[in-house]
């Protein structure tokens, strides 16, 4: 996969870096993110490089640079990306100078050719910008090959391997940024297409050549990325106990749900009960984080109470997570949650060595991708996601029995009329939450004084942001008449419709 079959994207920093690696999977070719740092020693020889954008001026003192010379010596095609554009006109011998318009936002785009990077792309088309700088210099045999309405240069052209564009082809802004990128990795000769099913053999063999005769032990929870884990595993012929640690969080019915799944895969998992267990630290516990903690230490201690001879963990961590974890560390960035796969425990195990996470290149679309050429059926790889922490953090404040029952309740009237509305596919994620806070109503004549619960539905691309979804008024109301009849301890139902970002997706 790292070879010269991949497209190397180099971060500079930028809010949009991940999404060029989306899309140039999007085109069928393989991408990843590399850091600076990483430059060139963990990239090989890849099939191109993608210099991304970032927030810095190439004026200023701390620029973030490249080892230029190992970039020349790639003998790639190579594409600047916004501040990539303008350190490769640095680079080559031109400039860079603080321009008198900030652009931020809409642009059109005049290509001068219809030729290479444009070929196909209309005389003019709206592009997305955002820079503060502009290439001033142009060094001797560079080709300006767009402008902007003003007739700034906004692509340039060193030679026939190095690119410039000073707009973001991967914001769906950029209405033909696609062709655009697409036009640049035609030049790549060597690049192949990524097929899954060549993923699918290399993954196999990779954990193969890690696992060797380990004992592993893999967590499963039913959901998406940790049943395509289990599959994968079990076809590596890998020495596992998948392990299903029903820790009473779970939704209504899911236990048995999850292991018809797994019996239907003919892969064999083995249910540990230890809702008690969880419950019991659990105890009084309201604080979001400390709840997170505590369900992620104990999915540990579960784990290898249950197989004490293990020697690795194997989780189904994806490429989202790994990417906001490394730019955290790197940026310092706010923890906002601590995922459950990511608690200090999980953290010693994997400086060890001890951690498998062969999807950690993987983003969601691709993983279910993997599963369907494993042969999963497709309703169990289009199960909305579900956290690790369960029906905790659906409840604010401290987790009671009762506060479950009722979410759980709520949760399966909800989740049914979405089946029945034929909307549940169309969502990416829908839940019931309680909101743990009293208010008065009438039920059969008399005052009421119960909760409220709220209803979530998103869609998101990888949920990094998300929307609310504007779920038909029919469907809201036959869901809440029912929960309001059916429901003891609830007499209101409300309807998130917070963005992520501010909101979150989940509420804690
Ligand atoms: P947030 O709430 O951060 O959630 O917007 C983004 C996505 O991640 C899921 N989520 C988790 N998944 N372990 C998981 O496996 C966790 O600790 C966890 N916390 C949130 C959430 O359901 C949503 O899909």
């Amino acid at each position: 996969m790292h070879d010269s079959n991949h497209v190397a994207v180099i971060d500079f920093g930028s809010q949009y870096t991940q999404l060029i690696v989306r899309r140039v999977r999007e085109l069928g070719y393989f991408a990843k993110l590399y850091s600076l740092e990483e430059f060139p020693a963990e990239i090989g020889k890849p099939g191109a490089v993608i210099l991304s954008g970032g927030p810095k001026s190439t004026r200023d003192d701390d620029a973030p640079d490249i080892d230029f010379e190992a970039l020349l010596g790639m003998e790639v095609p190579v594409l600047g990306v916004c501040y990539g554009m303008q350190l490769l006109n640095i680079k080559f011998g031109g400039s860079v100078e603080k321009s008198d318009k900030r652009e931020y936002g809409q642009a059109n785009l005049y290509p001068k050719q219809c030729t290479g990077l444009y070929e196909g792309v209309s005389e003019s088309s709206q592009v997305w910008m955002s820079h503060s700088d502009t290439v001033e210099n142009l060094p001797e045999g560079s080709e300006i090959i767009a402008t902007n309405q003003h007739g700034t240069p906004v692509s340039l052209k060193w030679n026939e391997r190095f690119y410039g564009i000073q707009f973001h082809p991967e914001v769906t802004h950029s209405h033909e940024g696609m062709r655009i990128l697409h036009n640049f990795l035609l030049k790549a000769t060597g690049l192949h297409p990524f097929r899954i099913d060549d993923l699918k053999r290399e993954i196999i063999d990779g954990i193969k050549d890690k696992v060797g005769g380990k004992q592993v032990v893999c967590g499963v929870s039913g959901g998406v990325d940790s049943t395509v884990l289990a599959v994968l595993l079990h076809e590596a012929g890998v020495n596992m106990r998948a392990i299903f640690v029903d820790h009473g969080l779970m939704r209504k019915d899911e236990g048995e749900e999850v292991r018809n799944n797994f019996h239907r895969m003919g892969v064999p998992i083995e249910t540990v009960d230890c809702s008690e267990r969880f419950m019991s630290a659990l105890h009084g516990v309201d604080d979001p984080e400390k709840k997170r903690v505590i369900i992620g230490g104990l999915f540990i201690d579960v784990f290898w109470d249950t197989v004490g001879d293990a020697e690795m963990l194997a989780q189904g961590t994806l490429y989202p997570d790994v990417i906001e974890s490394a730019s955290n560390d790197k940026s310092k960035a706010s923890k906002i949650k601590t995922h459950h796969n990511r608690v200090d425990r999980i953290l010693e195990l994997q400086a060890e060595g001890k951690v498998l996470e062969p999807l950690a290149e993987l983003f969601k679309d691709e993983v279910r991708a993997l599963g369907a050429s494993l042969g999963i059926a497709h309703d169990i790889l289009h199960r909305h996601p579900f956290p690790g922490p369960g029906l905790a953090v659906r409840c604010p404040g401290a987790v009671t029995q009762d506060r479950l029952d009722i979410i759980r309740e709520c949760d399966a009237i909800f989740i049914g009329k979405l089946k029945e509305h034929g909307w549940y596919d169309k969502v990416w994620q829908a839940y019931a939450g309680l909101i743990p806070v009293k208010t008065v109503g009438v039920k059969g004549d008399e005052r009421s004084y119960e909760w409220a619960i709220a209803l979530r539905a998103v869609i998101s691309e990888d949920a990094m942001t998300a929307d609310w979804v504007e779920l038909p008024p029919i469907l809201l109301r036959e869901t809440s008449h029912r929960i309001l009849n059916e429901v003891a301890g609830i007499n209101r139902v409300l309807y998130d419709v917070s963005t992520k970002p501010p909101a979150s997706i989940e509420w804690e």
